[in-house]
């Protein structure tokens, strides 16, 4: 039995400005449930939904039609919005506008102080928050001497302090260089793998979606495309037409695709090409 999922989103719409005269359709029926232990990533163009819906996670924002469910704690109850807000932490964007303290440990601490965790129990999930990022060397550092992807970690720290079974990263590797960007992706799958979490990410990079059990692709308020990311990603067509990019070994197996009708076109990563290469030049 799989149990209860740990989100239910339930036809959900969501118009911004409602009581104006020109509401802004920005969820237009999602109907998504998230397990417990998954890393789902999400995908779609700018404005397609992806932060609105994200902010359905933890209440942040309230269904205009429709229901969220978090471990099935209805977002709409307004008692149980902080029991919600603790089981899905979120992390946005930019990570300076994350950081409120001049100590790494400290800004790691302000969450669960807020909480009103007692402070034995603060120190021990700061040193472990840091340990799981790879930034308890730099606890004493101030935040703005470190580079970005390293804010990122710390930022992720802050969330995980909180103990959430679940972390939402809406574009945290936007902002990042590559190598920011794969520091932060490391300790995603890492929180996923190793610590349990579930992990929901929204981005822009197609890379960081085929290490996900599942990937959906938003447009104009709705989901448009959801599975494993092979399944996803073999679509090639249809994610051009939405205008959406696909992993560049993932393009090249399918230009091979089309010019050696056996050369399979359901490739995601360098290794998997490196092997059917082999196999195509053995045979
Ligand atoms: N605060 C807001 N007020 C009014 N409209 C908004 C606001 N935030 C987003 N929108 C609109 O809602 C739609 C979805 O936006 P968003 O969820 O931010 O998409 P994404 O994260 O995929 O880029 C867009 O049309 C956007 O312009
Ligand atoms: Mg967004």
């Amino acid at each position: 039995m799989s149990g209860e999922p740990l989100i239910k989103v339930e036809n959900v719409h969501f118009l911004y400005n409602a009581e104006s005269s020109n509401p802004i359709p920005a969820l237009k029926g999602i109907n998504l449930e998230i397990q417990k232990g998954e890393y789902l990533v999400i995908i779609g163009h700018n404005g397609s939904g992806k932060t609105t819906l994200a902010k359905h996670f933890n209440a942040l924002l309230l269904p205009t039609k429709g229901d969220v469910w978090v471990k099935g704690m209805n977002t709409k109850d307004r008692s149980l919005v902080r029991d919600i807000r603790q089981t899905v932490g979120m992390v946005f964007q930019i990570p300076d506008n994350q950081i409120v303290a001049t100590i790494v440990e400290e800004d790691v601490a302000f969450g669960p102080e807020n909480l009103g965790v007692p402070p034995d129990e603060i120190r021990r999930r700061v040193d472990w928050a840091l340990e799981v990022v790879g930034m308890l060397s730099y606890r004493n550092r101030a935040p703005h001497l470190l580079s970005a992807g390293q804010k990122q970690r710390v930022a992720i720290a802050g969330v995980m302090a909180m103990k959430p079974e679940c972390i939402v990263l809406d574009e945290s590797t936007a902002y990042l260089d590559p190598v920011g960007r794969k520091e932060v992706l490391d300790v995603v799958k890492k929180l996923n793998k190793e610590e349990g979490i579930t992990v929901i990410a929204i981005t822009h990079f197609m890379n960081e979606a085929v290490d996900a059990d599942r990937v959906v692709v938003m447009e104009q308020g709705h989901i448009v495309l959801e599975g494993p990311p092979r399944e996803v990603f073999s679509q090639v067509e249809t994610l051009r037409a939405l205008q959406l990019d696909i992993p560049q070994v993932t393009q090249l197996a399918y230009n091979l695709h089309k010019r050696l009708n056996d050369f399979p076109k359901d490739i995601l990563t360098v290794e998997e090409m490196v092997e059917q290469i082999c196999n195509a030049t053995a045979g």
